[in-house]
């Protein structure tokens, strides 16, 4: 089949990719010259795991171009992956999208043509889309006719490729039943699982096939919407039962655990940590708490959600005064920028925001992101950071180490020797990814999120009941007199 990608983001470029590397013919079309021209030198715009090796794969069966005049006809299916940024008010901004149905209206000569809708869109949209189309196809009295199609993705950044490979469900939401067998020919390599898998990319155990769920457009949009506020929802709730647990000498690791061995809940997004970020979550749960607003429907938990996690980021700023007490000319390391490993995506990225904080409370700041910090350049120049070479300049003469972004690369550092490098002997672990008998026994204080350790201020009135606390944290308060 012959595929018109419309926007070559991530969405558009790693699916682009993937139908590519599936054998379909892609052109992609961005009305980006740089990153078109980028592409059509063999480079990838941005970091995500594989992609390089996946479109070295499949760049025979893809063409690239940013001018709308090339617009083919012989097109099978176009795919439209533009962005839908926020508005300050957490609408969602369809300019993109609308531009891109009027070019499309402006310039379709078949007769009919199925255009599926990929960014994710306020309930409603598709339908809007295919207004706008028909407008301008009947402005210019074309006969054809188009059907657009709600067909969301739910592809992880840094997991891109292989959520792309080994989906769990393809969403189709359509009022036309006619377009659907164009859908199942563009699927039916996943469907039925015929390829080998690309390197990097392995099928899932117990994986067989994705589900397919067809259904109306207005529900498709809504399962998108629905599935991110609930990831969401899901991180807050462990966070603030993580907040609790530090309170009453639980550890949420083992909470978390405990309570996703029931099938019911899941042992997926129960990470306590510093709360959420990335392109998706905050966009689309603003956007929904804004649809809600609109039908008089206050949709009260994703509000909670959104709170909850910008509280969640303030948390740590807290827990580092409660170890600090002053920050002003304190160094602070901040290990990791991304939003999250294996991408260079800063996007809503926690680190940003504590940065900020850290320089509005006098404190300097040195960064270290084994991916990101180019990026970081590029897009924050004024940006009041010292950027490190590598972990060892990062440790350098500071007071604290905060672990913002848990690349794989930092879970086994060695600790004795970096800890020789600082002033004070002391690291916040806002992923819980460190083992925290390690870094004491390194003879770092150590702050994980909801690992049981009461604040200093309040450790004092705990010790009477110590049982309560957990031994791990006698020990350490033992140790610290
Ligand atoms: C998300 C959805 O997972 C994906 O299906 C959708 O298509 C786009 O939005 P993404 O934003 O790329 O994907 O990353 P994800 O892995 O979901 O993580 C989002 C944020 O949540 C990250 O900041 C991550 O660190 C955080 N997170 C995730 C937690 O804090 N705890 C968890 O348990 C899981």
């Amino acid at each position: 089949m012959h595929i018109w990608m419309i926007g070559s983001g991530y969405v558009g470029l790693t699916t682009g990719c993937m139908f590519a590397y599936l054998g379909h013919q892609v052109t992609l079309l961005d009305t980006d010259a740089e990153k078109i021209a980028r592409l059509q030198a063999g480079e990838i715009p941005f970091h995500e795991k594989g992609l390089p090796e996946v479109f070295a794969a499949a760049r025979k069966n893809m063409a690239f171009t940013c001018r709308w005049d090339d617009f083919s006809t012989g097109a099978d299916v176009v795919m439209v992956a533009v962005g839908t940024p926020s508005r300050e008010s957490g609408d969602v901004d369809l300019s993109y999208v609308h531009t891109v149905a009027r070019e499309i209206g402006r310039r379709l000569i078949a007769r009919h043509l199925p255009i599926l809708l990929k960014s994710t869109v306020p309930i409603g949209t598709a339908k809007e889309v295919q207004a706008i189309i028909q407008q301008e196809l009947d402005n210019r009295e074309w006969p054809g006719s188009i059907t657009v199609i709600a067909n969301p993705e739910f592809l992880r950044e840094g997991e891109a490729l292989q959520d792309a490979f080994y989906p769990d469900r393809l969403i189709v939401g359509t009022d036309d039943g006619q377009c659907l067998s164009t859908v199942h020919q563009l699927y039916q390599p996943l469907l039925e699982q015929r390829f080998h898998p690309p390197a990097g990319v392995f099928r899932p155990v117990g994986y067989a096939a994705p589900a397919l769920l067809v259904t109306n457009s207005a529900t498709a949009e809504m399962i998108k919407y629905a599935s991110n506020a609930f990831l969401a929802m899901k991180i807050s709730f462990i966070n603030e039962f993580a907040n609790l647990a530090d309170k009453v000498g639980a550890d949420i690791i083992d909470v978390a655990k405990g309570i996703g061995l029931d099938k019911r809940i899941g042992p997926h997004f129960l990470q306590a940590g510093i709360g959420w970020g990335g392109s998706c979550f905050g966009k689309d749960t603003k956007a929904i708490v804004q649809l809600g607003k609109q039908h008089a429907t206050p949709m009260q938990l994703i509000e909670a959600t959104l709170a909850v996690n910008q509280q969640q980021r303030q948390k740590v700023l807290h827990l580092l005064m409660d170890e600090l007490s002053d920050l002003h000319g304190r160094t602070i390391g901040i290990l990791g920028l991304a939003f999250k490993p294996n991408t260079d995506d800063l996007r809503d990225a926690p680190a940003l925001e504590l940065i900020e904080q850290l320089a509005k409370y006098g404190a300097r700041v040195k960064v270290f992101d084994p991916v990101a910090m180019e990026t970081c350049q590029k897009l924050f120049p004024t940006l009041d950071v010292n950027y490190c070479d590598n972990v060892d300049a990062l440790f350098d003469g500071t007071d604290a180490v905060i672990l913002v972004t848990e690349w794989e690369q930092f879970r086994d550092l060695p600790f004795s020797r970096l800890g020789q490098y600082m002033t004070e002997k002391r690291v916040i672990d806002t992923r819980n990814f460190w083992d925290p008998a390690r870094l004491r026994n390194a003879g770092f204080s150590y702050r994980g999120i909801g690992r049981g350790q009461l604040p200093r201020k309040e450790r004092v009135l705990v010790t009477g009941g110590a049982g309560f606390i957990g031994s791990h944290l006698v020990d350490q308060l033992l140790a610290e007199g």
